[in-house]
């Protein structure tokens, strides 16, 4: 009986909280998941909106996240490291610089299928999917990134604010 590999996944991220290098340990993990990629979106149940929590404690979150065809997400943080894999279309990660007066866009990077990103607590990105078709990427965190206080930035005027969901969403805006 196939143990599934969204199961696999989320033993294998509990077990590499305990890693003497927990990103490398969580970077092999979504490895596995992406070497079969397939397989691994043959799971992915169906869900509302854009996120679906597979796993959450205090130490530990794994997401679903589908970016809607054609739009773009305001800047954030997280607080905590992160470690992104693509299972299908693409996500356009804007990488942003701190700064005095909020946040500036200092790079694009695109993931495609099977690619991997990790962030730092303190990096600031932004998702974006130019395509129009929706995007699934597995997003793990090292914390419980639904419980913990960060912060997002309007795209518009650069001002801080905490992090809510709502504020999040009012300031998805169509790609471009
Ligand atoms: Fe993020």
């Amino acid at each position: 009986m196939n143990e599934g590999i969204l199961s696999r996944l989320i033993e294998d991220c509990r077990g590499a909280t305990d890693a003497s290098d927990p990103i490398a340990a969580v970077r092999v993990a979504l490895g596995r998941v992406v070497a079969n990629i397939e397989a691994a979106l043959a799971e992915v149940p169906a869900f509302e909106g854009e996120d679906h929590v597979l796993h959450r404690e205090p130490t530990l979150s794994v997401f679903l996240v589908r970016q809607s065809p054609n739009t773009a997400g305001p800047p954030h943080d997280h607080g905590m490291s992160a470690v992104i894999a693509m299972l299908d279309g693409v996500e356009i990660h804007r990488h942003y610089r701190r700064g005095a007066d909020g946040v500036a866009l200092d790079r694009e990077q695109t993931l495609a299928p099977g690619e991997l990103l990790a962030l730092t607590p303190s990096d600031v990105h932004a998702i974006a999917n130019p395509d129009g078709t929706s995007s699934i990427g597995v997003h793990v965190y090292l914390g419980d990134i639904v419980g913990n206080e960060r912060t997002l930035w309007d795209p518009q005027s650069g001002a801080a604010m905490a992090f809510t969901v709502q504020d999040y969403e009012r300031m998805v805006t169509p790609y471009h």
